[in-house]
């Protein structure tokens, strides 16, 4: 697997960082296939990364935004990953209303949700049942209990491996999450990590046979693109 984990003593120097290599990922996917796929992660680590985004100046027009995952909100909720998205970064720039693709939430179950946002990634990525599309990014974050996209500790959604989308369950509460096997299948996948409270999930994560079951973030191995972690030094396992 190829991985790079980059650590910063500065909160300011992690997120030009992230700013730079997700500006360069972005740019090497519209030169080599005239677009970029891009899934976001939400929570509020990468809400800087996009307000630093919306000041950049890139053919948006040929970028297709995507989430990773959702809570079971409306799209307005306070709550809500598109909510944020839109407000921090997607309402600043010129990019066609028809290249986002948010999670539906109101199809009315999360079953049938994640089913339908399932057959739109089939549908844009022209692939068939079983195949798997290939993201050319995926942002990713991590909370204290090693959990990543909306895929929790012990739950179901950790073994499903059918499937692009799925129903996650946070303390009993749906969200809708990318699967394993579909974020494993992404050209690169990078993650955003910070604060002292990571720590020990990160530990885990970078331990030798981590346990996935338990800290899901572990099996985030995709199988041919780059795996990038970001981290700040609060949470770096080995500061
Ligand atoms: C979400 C995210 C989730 C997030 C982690 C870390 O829907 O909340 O996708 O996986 O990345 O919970 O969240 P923070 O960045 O807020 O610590």
């Amino acid at each position: 697997m190829n991985q790079k984990i980059e650590v910063f003593t500065e909160q300011l120097a992690l997120l030009d960082r992230s700013r730079h290599l997700v500006v360069s990922k972005i740019k090497a996917a519209i030169t080599n296939q005239d677009r970029c796929t891009i899934a976001l992660s939400g929570g509020s680590t990468p809400k800087a990364l996009y307000q630093a985004l919306a000041q950049e100046n890139l053919p948006w027009e040929k970028m297709h935004i995507f989430w990773g995952d959702e809570r079971y909100v409306s799209p307005n909720h306070p709550d809500s990953n598109q909510c944020m998205a839109r407000e921090t970064w997607l309402n600043h720039i010129k990019i066609p209303q028809e290249n986002i693709h948010p999670i539906p939430t109101s199809g009315g179950s999360p079953a049938v949700d994640a089913q339908n946002y399932a057959g739109e990634l089939q549908k844009f990525f022209g692939v068939s049942d079983g195949e798997i599309p290939v993201f050319d990014i995926i942002l990713l974050g991590m909370g204290d209990d090693g959990h990543t996209a909306s895929l929790f500790p012990y739950t179901e959604a950790l073994q499903v491996r059918d499937r692009l989308v799925t129903v996650g369950n946070k303390d009993g509460q749906p969200r809708i999450t990318f699967t394993v096997p579909l974020i494993n299948q992404a050209l690169c996948v990078i993650f955003i990590v910070a604060g002292a409270n990571k720590k020990e999930a990160l530990t885990q994560v970078f331990a030798p046979n981590p346990d996935g079951n338990k800290y899901p973030a572990a099996l985030i191995q995709p199988k041919n693109g780059e795996l990038w972690w970001l981290l700040d030094a609060a949470a770096n396992p080995a500061m």
